[in-house]
């Protein structure tokens, strides 16, 4: 299994039936569930990402819910978030949030320890920090000194 399995394009990526996806081997619907759920239990709980939450309006299930929906398809499992919302376009319907690299960082730092401390394999967890790094990088629409995103909004 190569680290191409995970991609930000699930509907190009659709696993071979029966392949041991990264889904799979977090523990199908119930693992990436609880990592979601860890991920936004330590958003609203650890003083260090209260800058981060805030940047959440919501906080609601269907926060989770979105997340997991994604990751679902992103790790090779169903494509629950394309079939509710169409393609993700994940870094447009991140444009309302002004993301530079502290964002990314603070957002990284919260998956990090997620990962640490939600049981799997570590090349699974290593495979998923790589994968989480790129994308969070790829977030970035906030222009900052000697550090200009390539995307096309420009947050003051
Ligand atoms: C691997 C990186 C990331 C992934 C997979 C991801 C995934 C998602 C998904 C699936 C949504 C829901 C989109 C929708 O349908 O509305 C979302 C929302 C959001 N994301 Fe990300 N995201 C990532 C990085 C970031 C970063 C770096 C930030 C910056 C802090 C961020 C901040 C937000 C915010 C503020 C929302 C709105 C949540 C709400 O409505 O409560 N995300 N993200």
């Amino acid at each position: 299994m190569s680290s191409a399995a995970i991609s930000i394009a699930p509907a190009s990526s659709a696993p071979e039936p029966g392949a041991n996806t990264p889904y799979l081997r977090l523990g199908g619907e119930a693992g990436v569930r609880k990592l979601v759920d860890h991920f936004y239990d330590l958003m609203e709980l650890e003083p260090r990402y209260a800058e981060l939450r805030a940047m959440h309006p919501t906080h609601s299930e269907e926060t989770r819910d979105k997340l997991f929906w994604f990751l679902s398809g992103w790790l090779g499992g169903p494509d629950l978030y394309s079939s509710r919302f169409g393609h993700p376009r994940l870094r447009m319907r991140h444009f309302p949030y002004a993301i530079g690299t502290k964002e990314r960082d603070d957002w990284m730092a919260c998956m990090v320890q997620t990962l640490n401390e939600v049981d799997m394999d570590a090349d699974l967890r290593r495979q998923l920090h790589e994968a989480f790094a790129g994308t969070a990088d790829w977030m970035r629409n906030k222009a900052e000194q000697g550090n200009m995103p390539a995307g096309n909004v420009v947050h003051g």
